[in-house]
Formats: C-alpha cells, sequence, structure tokens
C-alpha cells in the first residue's frame, strides 16, 4: 500500500506522516530528505545553488522513482510537489490513498512564520507580508491540493486525531 500526503508547507505532513508510518508499521519516506540524501545536499543549497527549475526536475523523477517502486511506504511530498511536471498525475496512477491536509490559511501563517529559515520559497518574506504570500499561493495551488481523493481538515485537531482520520479512511 502506498500513502501520499499532500499539502501547503506547514501543514503537518512529516509529522503526521510519522505517526501514521509507527501506527500502521508502514516505511516512512520525507521526500524533501530524500531528495537530499541523492543529491547529498539540503533543499535550501540546491535551490540557492542549482535554482528551483533543477528542483522540480529532480523532484520529479524521485516522485516517478519512488512511485515505480513495488514496495509499500507513506510518502510526505514537498508543498509543491503536486503542482509541478503532473506529479499528481503520477501519484493518483498508482494509488487512491492520496490525502490532502488542509489547514487554513492564519494556521499556515502561525505555524511558518516560526520556520520560515529552510524553507527557501518563504525564506526571504517577511513576516508581515506572509498573510498575503500564503493567501495568494495557496489559492493557486488549491487547483492541485483539491484534486486529491482525499481532503482532511486539520484546524483544531490533535496530530493523533488526523493520522486516525486516514487511518480510518484508507481504500
Ligand atoms: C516547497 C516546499 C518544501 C520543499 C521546497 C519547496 C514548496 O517542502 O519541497 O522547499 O514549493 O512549497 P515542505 O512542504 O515540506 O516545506
Amino acid at each position: 500500500m502506498k500513502i501520499v500526503l499532500i499539502g501547503y508547507m506547514g501543514s503537518g505532513k512529516s509529522t503526521i506522516g510519522k505517526l501514521l508510518s509507527k501506527k500502521l508499521n508502514i516505511n516512512f519516506i520525507d521526500l524533501d530528505e530524500y531528495i537530499e540524501s541523492k543529491l547529498n545536499m539540503s533543499v535550501l543549497e540546491i535551490f540557492s545553488s542549482k535554482g528551483e527549475i533543477f528542483f522540480r526536475k529532480k523532484e520529479h523523477e524521485y516522485v516517478q522513482e519512488l512511485m515505480l517502486e513495488k514496495k509499500s511506504f507513506i510518502l510526505s511530498t514537498g508543498g509543491g510537489t503536486p503542482c509541478y511536471s503532473n506529479n499528481l498525475g503520477v501519484i493518483s496512477e498508482k494509488t487512491s490513498n492520496v490525502f490532502y491536509l488542509k489547514v487554513s490559511i492564519p494556521g499556515l501563517v502561525d505555524r511558518l512564520s516560526k520556520e520560515k529559515e529552510h524553507r527557501p520559497v518563504i525564506k526571504n518574506i517577511p513576516d508581515e507580508d506572509l498573510p498575503e504570500f500564503i493567501g495568494k499561493h495557496l489559492f493557486e495551488r488549491n487547483n492541485f491540493y483539491l484534486q486529491s481523493t482525499n481532503i482532511i481538515s486539520c484546524d483544531g485537531k490533535t496530530a493523533e486525531e488526523i493520522t486516525e482520520e486516514i487511518a480510518s479512511g484508507l481504500a
């Protein structure tokens, strides 16, 4: 079984992915970490030295590689993954267990203002501009996120509750 978590930066994909992995005893893969280990560079370094287009090409290559694997896994994607290169199509062809972790704009602003530093897309956005940036960005990305087969509203729920909801919604 392959379970794929998608959602905006800071929506909790990695946290939930790890909890789900423990609960279901299925291997957990964080796509950003997978890319970092393959290229031996942090995502921040890849963006700054090779550029975003290079990152998106590699991201696509590794999504394809992973989705072709026979093994089961829980994959937490990067916030942009489903929005480029038909990655969502590649993922959806192999599993119907795609879960969008939906968090409100204020919820995302609250989480991301505390952890911008390792995220190249928002690193240089001043805190006061974050709500507008995230609002616009999410509006664009929702075209992709909302195509997910399962949408989990995360506001006001604990990580354990979200994990439980995903586990009981598996196809
Ligand atoms: C990105 C999100 C990041 C990472 C890269 C680009 C994005 O992942 O893939 O910095 O475009 O939203 P997280 O969602 O895990 O922060």
